[in-house]
């Protein structure tokens, strides 16, 4: 996600900007850019690609002099990385500068009122609007204006601001999006994470969600959206540099595990509007959908898990028949594909060959292609003629989970979208899918309040040399991504099996002591995945249950059984995925392995 930095003090600005923004690197960004008071002005620098660009395009910060200014690192959501789209974002009259981490969820209706109003927008971005609101409620009060501008718009924000009226101070706000405040002498900052500010001090506040800051150089206020001013209790940091990028974690992967909440939360939110699916991100016409003959899903690793789950989910819903293939396998099959079919792409860089090249041999055939990814302006997006992008802001950890978890929101999202087009739903169904579909991140949030048990049993297993994982329908699909996470970062070896499926010849392989992970989540088929666990305990093993918090006779058969909330069948998977992502986590911890870097593996595979 972007990262931000601000400065006030006695100090020349810029230098202490582009220090901060390249301990800010880490989080993964397309572009950078400053803005710096002085002589009454906002001078504003910013840049396209690495840090560096931006500190040779100011002389390492000499070009833009002054003692106030704010930093912004870019990752893409809004418009493709580019020097106009990168923050600094400037109000027409440049009066105001705007640095954004976030997603604003209603920026197109607020553009729209503003462009009626005259203004006129130079970025595609959604943070832009904040410049303009700033201009339009400004009235000569920056904390007046700044409460009148957070109270129109909607989504997640840390926000810096300048305003040439107030040669001696900035202002900033939190919502959602993470922002510090560190307290020096005769100095003050803000800051994404405390990586950026370390170096010059370790005290800081940490805002809470509508909390607004007042920074002179030698005095810091908060005050809450009733212009009130409020007491911060200060904390002094401990942590290393290492210990600071990761937000405490001891890895990234746990890190971005406990931000699956906030990134499911940021990927649906902004697609439901009155009540309704909106899909604003894509052409496809409800003449289209009805067109649609076959779904074909192409995707590696856990991209295609998630694809397996997009089968059963579309095909449940919409009635179109979904084949998903792994890319590597679909390149070339010389697939046949005809010209109502549609090809969804999933994949979390955006960059993996073999999913290009199945994107490219599709598009051969004619096939429209709808893509799902997570880096905006990447080759796969590019290449598509449609895109939905998961807003799971970077991903660090080579397991991917929080990336997956969006895939998983966005297929969702789609299949209800045209499930309610094709006239599948009642407006009850429909609506109780969406009450569903939002309910996910805090249920999510309510089984990682409860990691501790899966730790435990992680405890009693990470010794094992080879783990089952089985499931029927969604629960098989879950298992796949399950058994991928422990191989991937515990190296383990682990097979994920449909259940109905073992008694066919790799049942030989349970004797006593095997661990088998059961997932028994959906209603229909349960019964048959218990009858399933009967028959490898029969032959000694020992099973670890996942279920609803519906199905206590689970506890009778399984040797050990996690709960997760109940939720409508289809979106199950986004929450029975959890506890194996902790599972793998945590027996990978135990064994002492490279969590976030796993032997032999690349974040982005991009070569054959
Ligand atoms: C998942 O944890 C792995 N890192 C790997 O399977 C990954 O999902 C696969 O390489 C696809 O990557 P992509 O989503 O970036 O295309």
């Amino acid at each position: 996600m972007c990262g931000i930095v601000g400065y006030i003090g006695e100090n020349q600005a810029a230098p202490i900007l582009l220090e901060g923004l390249s301990k800010l690197e880490y989080r993964g960004y397309d572009s950078a850019g400053i803005a710096i008071f002085n002589n009454n002005e906002i001078k504003v620098a910013k840049a396209k690609g690495r840090l560096a660009v931006l500190s040779e395009k100011t002389d390492n910060g000499k070009t833009v002099q002054g003692t106030m200014g704010i930093g912004h690192t870019r990752w893409a959501t809004h418009g493709e990385p580019s020097d106009v789209n990168s923050h600094p974002h400037i109000s027409m009259s440049g009066r105001f500068a705007v640095v954004h981490n976030g997603i604003i969820e209603n920026y197109i209706s607020l553009k729209k009122k503003l462009i009626d109003k005259g203004f006129e927008f130079i970025s595609e971005t959604d943070t832009e609007v904040i410049a303009h609101l700033f201009e339009y409620y400004y009235t000569g009060d920056i904390l007046d204006t700044m409460v009148k501008v957070i109270n129109r718009v909607e989504g997640s924000y840390a926000l810096g601001v300048l305003c040439s009226d107030y040669p001696d101070s900035f202002i900033a706000v939190r919502k959602s999006s993470p922002l510090i405040v560190g307290l020096g002498d005769k100095e003050n900052f803000i800051a994404s994470d405390v990586t950026a500010i370390l170096k010059h001090t370790r005290d800081i506040y940490y805002l809470e969600d509508n909390e607004v800051v007042v920074l002179k150089k030698d005095s810091v206020k908060i005050y809450n959206t009733d212009k009130e001013e409020v007491q911060k209790e200060k904390f002094t940091v401990d942590w290393d540099v290492s210990a600071a990028e990761k937000g405490g974690y001891e890895h990234f992967m746990m890190k971005e595990i406990e931000e699956q909440p906030t990134a499911i939360r940021d990927t649906i939110s902004p697609r439901i509007k009155d009540g309704k699916i909106v899909l604003d991100d894509i052409s496809l016409t409800t003449e289209d959908i009805k067109n649609i003959n076959k779904i074909y899903i192409v995707a590696c690793g856990s991209a295609y898990h998630v694809g397996v789950v997009g089968k059963y989910v579309i095909e449940k819903l919409c009635r179109i028949p979904v084949e998903v293939q792994v890319a590597s396998e679909f390149r070339y099959c010389d697939p046949i594909i005809n010209k109502n079919d549609l090809v969804i792409v999933i994949s979390q860089s955006g960059e993996t060959a073999d999913t290009l090249a199945a994107l490219k041999e599709a598009k051969n055939h004619g096939a429209r292609i709808l893509s799902i990814v997570n880096v905006v302006g990447s080759a796969i997006a590019n290449a598509s003629d449609d895109v939905i992008y998961t807003w799971a802001g970077p991903e660090i950890a080579v397991a991917t989970t929080k990336a997956y978890s969006t895939q998983l929101t966005v297929i969702y999202l789609i299949a209800a979208y045209m499930a309610e087009k094709l006239g599948m739903f009642t407006s009850g169904e429909y609506a109780r899918f969406i009450e569903e579909l939002v309910s996910l991140p805090d249920k999510v949030s309510d089984i990682l309040k409860s990691k501790e048990e899966v730790q435990y049993l992680a405890s009693k297993f990470f010794n094992c040399h080879s783990i089952f994982f089985i499931g029927r329908n969604l629960d098989y699909a879950v298992s796949l991504e399950g058994s991928l996470k422990l191989k991937e970062i515990s190296y383990i070896h682990s097979e994920a099996y449909a259940a109905g499926e073992l008694k066919h010849g790799t049942i030989s392989l349970i004797e006593d002591g095997t661990l088998v992970v059961a997932l028994a989540t959906g209603q229909e088929l349960f019964d048959k995945t218990v009858s399933n666990v009967k028959e490898v305990k029969a032959r000694g093993a020992v099973v670890m249950g996942v279920t609803t918090d519906t199905h206590d006779n689970m506890d009778d058969v399984a040797d050990y059984v996690v709960k997760i909330p109940s939720v409508h069948e289809a979106l199950l998977p986004s929450l029975s995925v959890i506890p194996l992502q902790l599972f793998g986590y945590y027996v990978a911890s135990l064994k002492g392995c490279d969590i976030d870097k796993p032997r032999n593996l690349a974040k982005s595979v991009t070569v054959e």
